[in-house]
């Protein structure tokens, strides 16, 4: 019997997704480059053994899945893709499916299915997110590409995807590279968040002098509160974990430095690109780029001496308090922005992403995943593209919550300790919700350096300064 599916590329995510498919009743056909992978994947397949079809080269994937044939590319993003899309090409037929499931940059996404002939198989960029136990259980998965593919690879989807309350987390999110620049922006979220996290952490473990254990109870309480997430979730359990080696908790043996593969980054820059403002996303990419900078800050910490924990803050349960509600302002001012960045993407590339479906796609199975994803679906219902600070229910809770993102950057600062990305939150909300800024002084500056001009307020036309350089 035929496979109903092919899947190329038995890495960690691969091999968990070709698993998960073979659970869920569909036959698979599987291939990966270096040959003794697939034959060590197979053994260890156990009971889902007759589901899966090993295939040691394209030629026999391709004649060992029923026609016509979808085919899941999980290789590393890059040239890779290219390389497999090349290799596979002339054993499929028109009516056939490439599936790109890496995190793929959209532009590439994009090319690839220009470059594609008359005669080509169909392309689709979709994003997933869960990580490997995303992959193996039921991840997130965002599509880009014709709601006539769509509709042929749409019941396998629905049936691997993560659940939340009976609904799958798999959506068609618009045409070509929609589905990997959503998850890009996933991406660019989830480093706002995991920045923001590690800056509380920071806060409670500089700022107050607590263990990690103690830190982990913290974040476990608010596990059951209104940030109940899996990044809440994952982050009280690493912080109780104890190193093996030296008994000693795990994140203190832990360099902190933290990389990063360049999703994040591009969110960055596609908000950049499309002028909206992302200050989180960028807070917490640069966030990143600092903590690699290992010896220049061990220098720096010598020359400044002990600045950074001028003071130690009172660690009351009331400031504990105003450390969670900060931290759950400046996740919504963060997705915000996400959002935002995703709207204004849809509008420039003619995508019409559904934000309330995105949201609703991302309350179970991906990284970001949380109730709070399940209220911004709800706020997006009925007003799509409208930016989540002016949707009635944030706005109530962004009046209290400010308050105390407030209070924990102003602490913080006093004391010395850096809140890049809660800070940009701040700073973007405040600017956000004031009707007059301060650009009028920008323009002014402009005009008198460029002559570049400016409107009056309440008349029509462009008009110059007084300036003169005398002055
Ligand atoms: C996911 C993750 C996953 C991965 C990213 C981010 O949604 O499952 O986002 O795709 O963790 O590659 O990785 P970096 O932190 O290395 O950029």
């Amino acid at each position: 019997q035929q496979a109903d599916i092919g899947l190329i590329g038995l890495g960690v995510m691969g091999a968990n997704l070709a698993l998960n498919i073979a659970e869920n009743g569909y036959r698979v056909a599987v291939f990966n480059r270096t040959v003794a992978k697939i034959h060590e994947f197979y053994e260890e397949a156990g009971s889902l053994k007759n589901q899966i079809i090993p295939c040691e080269t394209l030629e026999d994937l391709a004649k060992n899945i029923r026609a016509p044939r979808p085919i899941i590319l999980m290789v590393k993003a890059g040239e890779a893709v290219d390389e497999q899309i090349a290799a596979l090409k002339p054993f499929l037929a028109k009516e056939d499916i490439i599936i790109d499931a890496g995190n793929a940059n959209f532009h590439d996404t994009v090319r690839r299915l220009a470059e594609l002939g008359p005669n080509d198989p169909t392309f689709v960029g979709m994003g997933v997110s869960g990580g490997e136990e995303g992959a193996r259980h039921g991840p997130s998965i965002m599509v880009g590409g014709t709601p006539e593919s769509y509709a042929r690879i749409e019941p396998v989807l629905t049936a691997i995807s993560a659940k939340y309350e009976g609904e799958s987390c798999s959506a068609l999110l618009g045409p070509d590279g929609a589905g990997h620049f959503v998850k890009t922006i996933h991406n660019g979220i989830e480093y706002a968040d995991m920045q923001m996290i590690a800056e509380v952490y920071g806060v409670l473990r500089d700022g107050l002098g607590l263990t990690p254990e103690a830190i982990g109870r913290i974040f476990e309480t608010w596990n059951a509160g209104p940030l109940n997430s899996y990044l809440i979730e994952i982050t009280a359990k690493v912080l109780l974990a104890t190193d093996k080696k030296t008994g000693k908790p795990a994140v203190d043996v832990i360099l902190d430095s933290a990389g990063q593969k360049g999703t994040g980054r591009w969110a960055a820059i596609e908000a950049q690109m499309l002028g909206i403002p992302a200050t989180g996303i960028e807070a917490a990419v640069a966030a990143r780029s600092i903590s690699s900078l290992v010896t220049e800050r061990s220098e720096a910490s010598k020359a400044y001496g002990d600045l950074a924990t001028a003071r130690l803050l009172d660690g009351g349960q009331a400031f504990i308090n105003a450390l969670e509600e900060g931290l759950l302002a400046g996740k919504i001012a963060a997705y915000a922005q996400g959002f935002d960045v995703m709207a204004g993407a849809s509008k420039e590339h003619g995508w019409n992403i559904p934000l309330a479906t995105t949201a609703r796609i991302w309350r179970a199975g991906c990284i970001i995943r949380s109730q709070f994803l399940d209220q911004i679906a709800a706020a997006f219902e009925g007003s799509e593209g409208k930016n989540l600070l002016l949707a009635p229910a944030f706005v109530e809770r962004m009046k209290t919550g400010s308050q105390s993102l407030r209070k924990v950057v102003a602490e913080a600062a006093l004391a010395g300790l850096p809140t890049p990305a809660l800070a940009a939150a701040l700073g973007y909300f405040d600017s956000f919700r004031q009707a007059r800024g301060t650009a009028n002084l920008i323009q002014a500056q402009r005009d008198f350096f460029g002559a570049h001009g400016f409107k009056r307020i309440g008349e029509e036309g462009d008009f110059h300064g007084p300036w003169t350089e005398a002055n």
